[in-house]
């Protein structure tokens, strides 16, 4: 398996990230106070696996007409099936300059990998956003895990 040649990283974050050197998806990511894990952002550096059911947080870095809008380490990290089976949810950020773009990224993951797209927010998000991200978590595993038992 060409991706996980090197050793990877093993994660059982139930919320993994890719955030750019920018970090603004970071900073949101830190603010939920929640455990978390982030993609690598080099391709020198060990891919992340992913152990247990996970949520993605990513930002969109979009082209013209939105081409390549999906940010190449999370094409990577998502081209490991183990991970794509994991998935179970995204979170969008983008900023809002970019019209119908907007969390384009988000949308094209959901879409492909058939899972809900949650929630979107802006750069780090606001106060606001961070609250709602943190209950709608809450209640999307718990929902998930009724669901499922
Ligand atoms: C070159 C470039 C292209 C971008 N394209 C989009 C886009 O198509 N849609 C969008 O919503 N945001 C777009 N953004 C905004 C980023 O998604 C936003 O700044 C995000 O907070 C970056 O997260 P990060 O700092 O964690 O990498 C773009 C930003 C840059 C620098």
């Amino acid at each position: 398996m060409a991706a996980l040649a090197v050793d990877a990283t093993v994660t059982d974050s139930a919320l993994i990230c890719f955030s750019s050197s920018s970090e603004n998806t970071l900073r949101f990511v830190r603010k939920l106070g929640m455990d978390f894990a982030r993609l690598p952002l080099y391709a020198k550096e060990a891919p992340l696996l992913a152990t247990q059911p996970f949520v993605l947080v990513l930002p969109t870095y979009g082209g013209t007409g939105g081409e390549g809008s999906v940010p190449k380490q999370v094409i990577r990290f998502l081209n490991e099936p183990r991970n794509r089976e994991l998935l179970r949810g995204v979170i969008g950020a983008g900023n809002t300059n970019f019209g119908d773009n907007y969390c384009l990224a988000a949308d094209i993951v959901a879409a492909k990998c058939k899972v809900p797209h949650l929630y979107n927010f802006e750069l780090m998000g606001t106060p606001e956003d961070i609250s709602r991200v943190r209950t709608g978590l809450e209640t999307f595993w718990t929902r998930l895990s009724q669901t499922r038992s």
